[in-house]
């Protein structure tokens, strides 16, 4: 009995304490919730922050908050709801599109990647529609035709019409990109264009495939039709049976104006939404394809494309004065050139 009541007693005292100081306890506990809060709040900011980091350097995107905001600090965004003159955009007129243009140097697979491009229900990239001269005689009919293109009133085999989501073409950087890159620039920034830059790494093997293509352009190998890009095996095989010679003389200097010239190209567009990418890794990695998509705001698809690649395998047995070209880049800044397979 003793017992009982002690603990009873007990009981009774450990609990009025506690109802003596509700207010007390209350508070702390209230403060302890606060400073908890405030400590999960700001770790969850970081890693948010740090993983979107992260990601757009994983997939070269640079982002840059200035060209976004015009100066009467109006939103300049990368979608867009163009109104077409020629058509109405029907089921798909409140589905957003975005203008991109592939900024590329000849034989850098970037045929190949535009194919592979418009294999997307929702792309349409016109081709190199500046390689007539009139569009880009001065900056107001290179402008004349952006406006058209990204208005969807151009039409080529690869326009979708109402349904695309991301609308563009390809420009070669020595069709008037480097001559007036500050317009271009300006128009990209202004109308909130994507630069989609496709360089090759390997500067040797592009400068081999230049030269065989402007040999085939006279020499037409393929029953008498000149061919910039071939499906079928036997077609490449033929093509590559032409071994072009390289001057050595030249080699150095031509590979390093190569290098500059795209060097500039990034630096003048460095403040418009671009995407860096290599032909070398669109071939050894599948998942660039997918930031690209994801850089466009596309649904990601399987993209596919029919061309076969026509300089394959070891690049001596695509070069004539191989033994030259070796000597002439040993030790040099290219010389990973002569081994790369690609
Ligand atoms: C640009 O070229 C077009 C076509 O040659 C010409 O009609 C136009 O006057 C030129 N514009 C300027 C600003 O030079
Ligand atoms: C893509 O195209 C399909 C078929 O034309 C269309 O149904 C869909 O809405 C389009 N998607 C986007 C994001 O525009
Ligand atoms: C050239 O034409 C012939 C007959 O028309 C055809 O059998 C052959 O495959 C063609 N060759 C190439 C390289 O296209
Ligand atoms: C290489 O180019 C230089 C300069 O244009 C020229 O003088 C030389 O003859 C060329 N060499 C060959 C083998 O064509
Ligand atoms: C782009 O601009 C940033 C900052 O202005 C600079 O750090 C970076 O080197 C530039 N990149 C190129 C390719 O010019
Ligand atoms: C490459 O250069 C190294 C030294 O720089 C030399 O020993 C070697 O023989 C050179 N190879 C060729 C193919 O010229
Ligand atoms: C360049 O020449 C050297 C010496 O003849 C040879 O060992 C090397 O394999 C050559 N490199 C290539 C890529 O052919």
């Amino acid at each position: 009995m003793a017992e009982y009541i002690c603990v009873l007693n007990k009981d009774s005292i450990i609990i009025k304490p506690a109802k003596k100081t509700p207010i007390l306890l209350r508070m702390i506990v209230l403060l302890f919730a606060m400073v908890c809060g405030v400590y999960i709040c700001s770790v969850c900011l970081k890693q948010i922050s740090t993983n979107s980091k992260i990601k757009i350097q994983d997939i070269q995107v640079i982002e840059r908050p200035s060209p976004d905001v015009d100066h009467e600090n109006l939103q300049i965004s990368s979608v867009h709801y163009p109104n077409p003159e020629t058509f109405t955009r029907a089921e798909c007129v409140h589905n957003p599109v975005r203008y991109f243009a592939i900024l590329s140097m000849q034989r850098s697979g970037s045929g190949w990647f535009e194919t592979l491009l418009n294999s997307h229900v929702n792309v349409s990239s016109n081709g190199e529609i500046f390689s007539v001269l009139d569009r880009r005689i001065n900056i107001s009919s290179i402008t004349q035709t952006l406006d058209k293109v990204y208005n969807l009133d151009w039409f080529t085999s690869a326009s979708k019409n109402e349904c695309s989501a991301a609308v563009g073409f390809k420009w070669m950087l020595n069709q008037g990109v480097m001559k007036h890159h500050k317009e271009i620039a300006d128009y990209f920034n202004h109308r909130g264009v994507s630069a989609i830059f496709l360089f090759r790494r390997n500067l040797l093997r592009r400068m081999v495939s230049v030269l065989a293509n402007s040999y085939d352009r006279h020499a037409k190998l393929l029953n008498g039709t000149h061919k910039s890009h071939v499906h079928s095996t036997e077609e490449a095989e033929t093509l590559a049976k032409y071994k072009p010679m390289i001057n050595s003389t030249l080699l150095i200097s031509d590979l390093k104006e190569a290098e500059i010239t795209a060097t500039k190209a990034l630096e003048y567009f460095n403040n418009t939404r671009h995407i860096v990418l290599y032909y070398e890794d669109l071939i050894k990695n599948p998942t660039k394809l997918k930031d690209v998509q994801a850089f466009l705001g596309l649904p990601v698809m399987d993209l596919t494309s029919c061309q076969v690649k026509i300089h394959k395998g070891s690049l001596s047995d695509h070069v004539m004065n191989w033994e030259d070209i070796n000597k002439t880049l040993n030790g040099t800044a290219y010389e990973s050139f002569l081994q790369a397979d690609y």
